[in-house]
């Protein structure tokens, strides 16, 4: 018996793409959630950060990106990125056939479901913060809950030195924190790909009455939802031997390898580097 069209489709990978290296908490979380799926990777470690560029370019770079990872036949797209999410989605939703699945939504969605206050924090690069996408989300959800949102600049190059935990790290994040703390919020969107790695810094700087909602599970989570939905998920494993899993970075192939090793346990041996115009 000949294999369907459906069998083939559910064997296709899933395409997550980040600005760098952060994406990949998105991937620990799919790997943990979703383990028999095939993941390409695409890290823009050229070009990042996106955090603290326009809409225009971060949608220029996102939609080339998504050019890439349709290239390699991906059933479903992850914008694991933040930034992008909030900057570019929108565009990229337009005129596609297969789904996409961003960090954005899934975070808000299960902010506004845990808040027993009403007032909802969020910390972001400059770009998310200034798109107060989190905020449209909630108030989309619930209209009654205030959303605060902090710009923290300094978290991904902290995170990227690898100062996770660090006086340094201490005293920045009690910096930005303490309006969040001030104002009384009880849920904190971690709405950066590299916070869920300083987590127990800003756990412990909010204190315990305050959850934390890291968007990365919660966007592992919308995926399975999703590709259970459109009959898309692949009901075997990988087979022993074959490499399951892909990355593509656009410089810097050696950095994002030690550093996405020192995220996930899968024991990435190689990355390729693309030109990411060209596409
Ligand atoms: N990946 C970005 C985000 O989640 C952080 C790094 C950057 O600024 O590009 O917003």
């Amino acid at each position: 018996m000949g294999i369907t069209e459906n069998e083939l489709e559910r064997k296709m990978p899933i395409g997550v793409f980040d600005s760098g290296i952060g994406g990949m908490t998105v991937v620990r979380e799919i790997m943990r959630q979703l383990p028999n799926e095939r993941i390409i990777y695409f890290g823009d470690t050229a070009r990042v950060p996106y955090g603290s560029k326009s809409k225009e370019t971060v949608t220029r770079y996102s939609k080339q990106i998504v050019r890439f990872l349709r290239s390699q036949h991906v059933k479903a797209i992850v914008v694991a990125c933040n930034t992008a999410s909030a900057c570019a989605l929108e565009e990229l939703e337009r005129d596609t056939d297969i789904p996409f699945v961003d960090v954005v939504r899934p975070g808000a969605k299960v902010a506004a479901q845990t808040t027993q206050n009403g007032r909802v924090g969020v910390i972001a690069t400059r770009a998310t913060i200034g798109s107060d996408i989190y905020t449209t989300y909630i108030r989309r959800i619930n209209p009654d809950i205030q959303v605060i949102g902090k710009a923290c600049p300094l978290f991904v190059p902290l995170v990227e030195e690898g100062l996770w935990q660090d006086p340094v790290t201490d005293e920045i994040a009690t910096r930005y924190l303490s309006e969040l703390i001030d104002i009384d919020i009880d849920t904190l969107i971690l709405g950066c790909t590299h916070y869920p790695l300083i987590r127990a810094t800003v756990g412990r700087i909010m204190g315990e009455h305050v959850t934390l909602v890291n968007p990365a599970y919660e966007t592992a989570r919308k995926l399975k939802k999703v590709l259970e939905a459109r009959s898309l998920s692949n009901p075997e494993p990988a087979a022993l031997g074959t490499s399951q899993h892909q990355f593509f970075v656009s410089d810097g192939a050696d950095q994002f390898i030690h550093f996405a090793n020192s995220i996930i346990k899968y024991g990435i041996l190689s990355a390729k580097v693309i030109q990411i115009e060209d596409y």
